[in-house]
């Protein structure tokens, strides 16, 4: 993976935090409280930390927490060890320590974990309240052992397949352990103004996810909805959690223009690999370039359809 895509996880987050279905999260976070301490949350998959931060600055944590958080990208792992610390910082917390684990480096001698300690901060008047021990690690999701509270998954169980996902998830949780899997994309990605041929667009993108691309699937949260109870779960709260990026008199707010051309990027690599003949090359080039004069315009509006869901073990 490229710079781009640690890039793409930074600018998403204002649109994830606007997103993020708040039934769901107050669930999620009650759930944590009534956990003896410290609670112990393993994230899969968290990108440049993202989650991490923001649980600790919109004080969904309890007071003791130990948060494992994984991710299988090396540049992903090195950007969040400079992110997570300077967040936490920012929100009031004391950074006590941060520590290259004992399980050796991965390629370029880059450290596999690193862990960091950070405490409320007594003498400002950020809103920290938690003390967080934080690894960070460099792993595969699926490679880990453990016991914990809870298991987080963003914007992670669409691009894997969830009859394999949810019981490696399983065996990563305690008796009656959560999973938190919000940003779940769900069948849903539409652009305003309105084109003609973006519902076939639309589809063959959707083709790609279910039929050409190894793992994950075009209506992952749905999906997930039926998967979960099958294998005994039990679904306490799911709310819709979509992305909408809008332009506000040609402008986007923070770095969201780069969000949207991310996915156009991606959009058009996945059309490229299903041909499709109600769609010729022609038609799509020219969907695709009205789009991107629609970005650099500040006219362009994405929303994406996704589902939080959080689920206790079996
Ligand atoms: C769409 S990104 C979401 C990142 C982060 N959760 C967020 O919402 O900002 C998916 C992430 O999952 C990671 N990933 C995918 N499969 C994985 C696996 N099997 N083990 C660990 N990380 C994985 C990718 O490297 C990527 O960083």
């Amino acid at each position: 993976m490229t710079d781009s895509m640690q890039a793409y996880l930074e600018a998403k987050r204002s649109v994830d935090d606007r997103a993020l279905n708040r039934r769901v999260l107050e669930r999620f976070a009650t759930a944590l409280s009534d956990r003896p301490e410290p609670v112990r949350i393993v994230e899969l998959g968290c990108g440049v930390g993202t989650m991490i931060a923001r649980l600790a600055e919109w004080e969904c944590l309890p007071a003791q927490v130990s948060y494992r958080a994984v991710d299988r990208d090396v540049a992903s792992i090195q950007r969040a060890r400079k992110l997570v610390p300077a967040r936490l910082a920012a929100a009031g917390y004391t950074i006590d320590s941060l520590e290259s684990g004992a399980d050796g480096t991965v390629e370029g001698g880059v450290p596999k974990s690193t862990t960091l300690v950070a405490r409320p901060d007594e003498t400002s008047d950020g809103i920290g309240s938690t003390r967080l021990e934080i690894t960070l690690a460099v792993a595969d999701a699926f490679g880990l052992e453990d016991d914990a509270d809870a298991v987080v998954a963003a914007a992670l169980l669409d691009i894997l397949d969830l009859e394999d996902a949810i019981p490696g998830i399983a065996n990563l949780l305690a008796d009656d352990g959560l999973c938190y899997a919000p940003i779940t994309y769900d069948g849903g990605t539409t652009f305003a103004p309105r084109d003609r041929l973006d519902e076939r667009i639309e589809a063959q993108y959707h083709r790609h996810m279910d039929e050409v691309r190894d793992n994950g699937g075009s209506r992952a949260g749905s999906d997930l909805l039926a998967v979960l109870p099958r294998k005994g779960w039990n679904v306490l709260v799911t709310g819709g959690s979509d992305w909408i990026v809008r332009p506000s008199a040609g402008e986007y707010p923070d770095d969201e223009a780069a969000v949207v051309a991310r996915v156009l990027e991606t959009m058009a690599d996945a059309l490229e690999e299903v041909p499709s003949p109600e769609l010729g090359a022609d038609a799509r080039r020219r969907w695709f370039a009205r789009r991107w004069y629609e970005l650099e315009d500040g006219e362009l509006v994405y929303v994406a359809h996704n589902l939080d869901v959080l689920a206790r073990v079996p």
